[in-house]
């Protein structure tokens, strides 16, 4: 009796295990089916993006990535150089693994930017950092409206897409379409990186001013394979090789206390923890690298614990996440505090939390061990309770009961996604922090390649090193770039009364941006009735565009600004040299 107790218990349990296993394995049949549709509706919803055939970029330039058809709220009719770049990136990987009908799409892309480099901008021209232009009209003409510029991610994101490509042309018979097309445009925004990644900018949001880890992540990056490129076409990289180390040693100083503070260098009152350090991490991921902690590759212990961090601060602070305790996947923002659209969850954010889970799988098979260290403990354990810091080999439980969890930790991502993914397929740039409903830009395009690129990985399709594995050493002491600078003379002829002085101000730090009681003093000792002149030689980065006024300040403390609109100029080209302005007061 008791005996057959036992048994039926036993029975009743294999049974419910049966249950559970069908159910799981229904689960995985359910995403793999999402998946599969998914990731076609995708590819088709970044192609249709691009001009000049894709149905909804009707009127776009050939090879112009338009960010999404929306025209208002928002209006995401531009092409941004960032989002285009993150897009061919993951469309060169898919040509390279085999979709060979890329490859048109691919040369347009390659056509547009040569063109794009030459648009004169307010952000400077081709050799005075125009290269750090966020975005442009879709028919490739300059955008001159205000903007959060310049935006220094741009340049190396590109390289990094045409160098992916540039070596397959050479592995491929394609050297001199390598070095006479494609390596030029490289060259220049090396030549950009290399000039400016130790310069303030506008972080891949576009809203704070300051030093963007995504920003250096993806200098450091292209820096490294651009200066390998130059050697194998025979070409110069001037500066790339003593630069790179240089910035690898700055990104180190991001590294906030177990996670990544992701802007730095400006007082933003935030955090930092943003999933801008997620993105950067698969977007240097290389499948050649182990898990160092210095360039921050997905299984990496720095970057477990940063990918904790950030998802963990989405939790509670989003309606849809009820429930989603931590070692659950949940939706992901770009960063708690966001207020755009309110502050939401996006696509291309949850994403990339799916994508680095895949990425660091594939090192860890590749590597054939998994190291928990006290870093990144807590995040192994939200997922594998009972385990402890030590070194996993291939052929333990363990490292196969981590293997797995990981794995369907990324899946889970994925199934948040695909909750909030409309039946139709089509994804936006964010889903309500509360409902779910989809909200911002429709059918925006890095959305769509964020879904392509995170699947790809979760494939075990990966991109070709970039050399991870020789550049992974941080030089013991940070070295700055030498400075580059340039003496602007500012004349302005106003006629002034004993107690009136003149000062200039303006958009950038050595013009104290535009802080009226910093502004600098302008020098009236030449100043005579038939020639009022007042002056100051000002030391400026070379080549820099920069806007400006002068201000009349009286003795009793008044200020008296010139009138709109703002005057703008370019710093002369070249380390010591230097350039005049004449102006007359306004
Ligand atoms: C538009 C930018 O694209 C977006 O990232 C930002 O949050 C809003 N402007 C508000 O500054
Ligand atoms: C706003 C995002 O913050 C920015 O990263 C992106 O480049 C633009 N939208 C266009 O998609």
């Amino acid at each position: 009796m008791y005996k057959n107790l036992l048994g039926a218990l036993a029975v009743a349990g294999l049974w419910l295990d049966g249950v559970a296993a069908r159910r799981r394995l229904s689960c995985r049949d359910d995403l793999n089916t999402f998946i599969t549709k998914q990731n076609d509706i995708s590819l088709k919803g970044v192609l249709a993006n691009i001009g000049p055939d894709g149905s909804k970029a009707q009127g776009a330039a050939a090879g112009a990535v338009v960010a999404s058809p929306s025209k208002s709220d928002p209006d995401y009719w531009y092409t941004w150089s960032r989002d285009s770049a993150l897009t061919f990136k993951v469309l060169v990987e898919l040509f390279i693994g085999g979709n060979k009908s890329l490859q048109p799409k691919i040369e347009q892309y390659i056509t547009a930017q040569a063109h794009l480099q030459g648009v004169i901008n307010p952000s400077g021209g081709p050799d005075s950092g125009g290269l750090g232009e966020p975005k442009f009209h879709v028919d490739l003409t300059a955008f001159t409206g205000s903007w959060g510029r310049p935006q220094r991610d741009g340049p190396p994101l590109r390289a990094t897409a045409l160098t992916i490509y540039a070596n397959w042309l050479i592995a491929n018979g394609g050297t001199s379409e390598a070095t006479n097309t494609v390596w030029p445009i490289i060259a220049k925004d090396l030549a950009y990186t290399v000039q400016y990644w130790n310069r303030t900018g506008f972080d891949l949001w576009e809203e704070v001013n300051g030093s963007s880890f995504f920003t250096l992540s993806a200098s450091y990056r292209a820096l490294v394979e651009g200066a390998a490129l130059a050697k194998a076409l025979n070409k110069q990289c001037p500066d790339c090789e003593t630069n790179a180390p240089r910035v690898l040693c700055f990104l180190q100083s991001f590294w906030a206390n177990g996670y990544v503070d992701s802007n730095i260098n400006v007082n933003d009152g935030r955090v930092g923890k943003d999933v801008n350090s997620i993105i950067s991490s698969i977007h240097t991921f290389d499948p050649a690298a182990a898990c160092t902690d210095a360039t921050f590759q997905p299984c990496s212990s720095r970057a477990l614990a940063n990918h904790k961090a950030v998802v963990d601060s989405f939790r509670t602070i989003y309606t849809v996440n009820k429930g989603r305790t931590a070692g659950k996947a949940a939706a992901v923002g770009r960063y708690s505090e966001d207020v755009y659209y309110n502050g939401n969850p996006w696509y291309l954010a949850t994403m990339a939390a799916a994508e680095q889970m895949y990425a660091a799988v594939y090192q860890w098979q590749k590597i054939g061990s998994i190291k928990v260290d006290a870093m990144s403990l807590p995040f192994f354990r939200d997922l594998v309770p009972s385990i402890a810091t030590g070194t996993y080999a291939k052929n333990s439980d363990t490292f196969t009961s981590v293997i797995k969890a990981v794995t369907a930790y990324g899946d889970d991502f994925i199934n948040v996604v695909k909750q909030y993914t409309p039946a139709d397929g089509s994804m936006a740039e964010q889903f309500d922090r509360e409902t779910g409903a989809p909200k911002s830009a429709v059918h925006l395009t890095w959305s769509y390649a964020s879904f392509v690129g995170a699947i790809e990985r979760r494939s075990g399709v990966v991109p070709p090193s970039w050399g991870e594995p020789t550049s992974n050493t941080v030089p013991a002491v940070c070295e700055a770039p030498p400075s580059c600078d340039s003496t602007m003379t500012f004349n302005v002829k106003v006629t002034t009364v004993p107690g009136e002085s003149i000062f200039v101000v303006g958009s950038i730090t050595e013009l104290k941006n535009w802080s009226p009681a910093d502004a600098i003093p302008l020098d009236a000792s030449q100043y005579t009735s038939s020639n009022p002149l007042w002056t100051a030689k000002i030391k400026l980065p070379a080549a820099t565009n920069f806007d400006y006024k002068y201000i009349k300040k009286t003795n009793d403390g008044t200020v008296i600004w010139e009138s709109d609109p703002n005057r703008s100029a370019t710093s002369s080209t070249g380390c010591n040299s230097s350039g005049t302005l004449n102006d007359q007061w306004r």
